[in-house]
């Protein structure tokens, strides 16, 4: 029987935990979402953000801002967020208009406040393999920890991720490295991808296609493990990955639904940088 890799008993478990970091906190975290325009999705990803931060007991802002928004007016609003001492956390959601390609926002926000773990500080603390007080990105770390959870080492597998994003592929791609993943970063102009899918243990998939991945993509092995990043939005508003699911399920050991699987796992891994980042703030200003 195929394993369907749900975030739900992941995510009930977290919150209790998180419900109790917060409350041995004193005050509740403060998040402060920035949202530029009107992306329909982003909408919808910002208002679940807020939701999972009231439920944990968090604190979260989102801050609106039209399409017509500047550059140098997200600098000044991101170095008064930076000099505030009640906020613990802050993020922009992506994408931006266009007026912001090639804009480095991830650098103007202070690393200790970087709750989606963007800023070089951050990822360069994996590509030293540190740990500590780093805030992680949030999609990569929640795919590990939904792999752990349901007891799926990466260790010494052959892992193929399609996608080469700053968000999931390239830092995932590291991550899953250092935890000894022998790991192929494949992306659009990747030749035969098929032949790479077919022979991989776990695939990842973060291309924003829906139903890319058909059958043909994995062998006939049952073993292999697929995890979906996509979230596409169809015109019935029904939301469907990278995986042409109904079609793939029977033919692997484990894989995660759309929706229900990693999404929830980001929302969590973000829900956790805000609670790390309040309680790295609190010890730093007690010393
Ligand atoms: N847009 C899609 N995924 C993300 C994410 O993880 N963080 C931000 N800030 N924007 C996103």
């Amino acid at each position: 029987m195929t394993q369907i890799l749900y975030s739900k008993p992941i995510v009930d478990l977290e919150v209790g935990e998180l419900k109790k970091a917060i409350q041995a906190l004193n005050s509740p975290p403060k998040l402060k979402v920035i949202l530029v325009g009107s992306n329909p999705s982003s909408k919808i990803y910002v208002r679940r953000k807020k939701e999972f931060c009231e439920k944990i007991g968090a604190e979260c802002e989102i801050i609106r801002k039209n399409d017509d928004f500047t550059p140098e007016e997200l600098k000044t609003l991101l170095k008064e967020i930076n000099q505030d001492d009640s906020v613990n956390g802050c993020l922009v959601q992506l994408p931006l208009p266009a007026q912001f390609d090639g804009f480095d926002f991830q650098e103007l926000i202070s690393p200790q406040k970087d709750v989606d773990g963007f800023h070089k500080d951050n990822i360069f603390s994996i590509y030293k393999k540190t740990s500590g007080e780093f805030l992680l990105p949030c999609t990569p770390i929640g795919i590990i920890k939904l792999l752990e959870h349901y007891k799926i080492s990466a260790k010494c597998k052959n892992v193929v991720i399609i996608g080469r994003s700053l968000i999931v592929g390239k830092p995932l791609s590291m991550m899953l490295s250092n935890l000894d993943a022998t790991v192929t970063l494949c992306h659009s102009k990747t030749n035969n991808l098929r032949a790479l899918t077919n022979q991989a243990d776990i695939i990842i998939s973060a291309v924003g296609e829906p139903r890319f991945l058909t059958s043909d993509y994995f062998n006939d092995s049952k073993d292999q493990i697929i995890v979906d990043v996509g979230i596409s939005s169809m015109k019935n508003n029904k939301i469907t990955g990278d995986v042409d699911f109904e079609n793939v399920k029977d033919k692997v050991n484990s894989i995660t639904p759309v929706p229900g699987g990693v999404g929830p796992m980001t929302i969590l891994s973000l829900a956790k940088n805000l609670v790390k980042s309040a309680q790295i703030q609190r010890t730093n200003k007690k010393a």
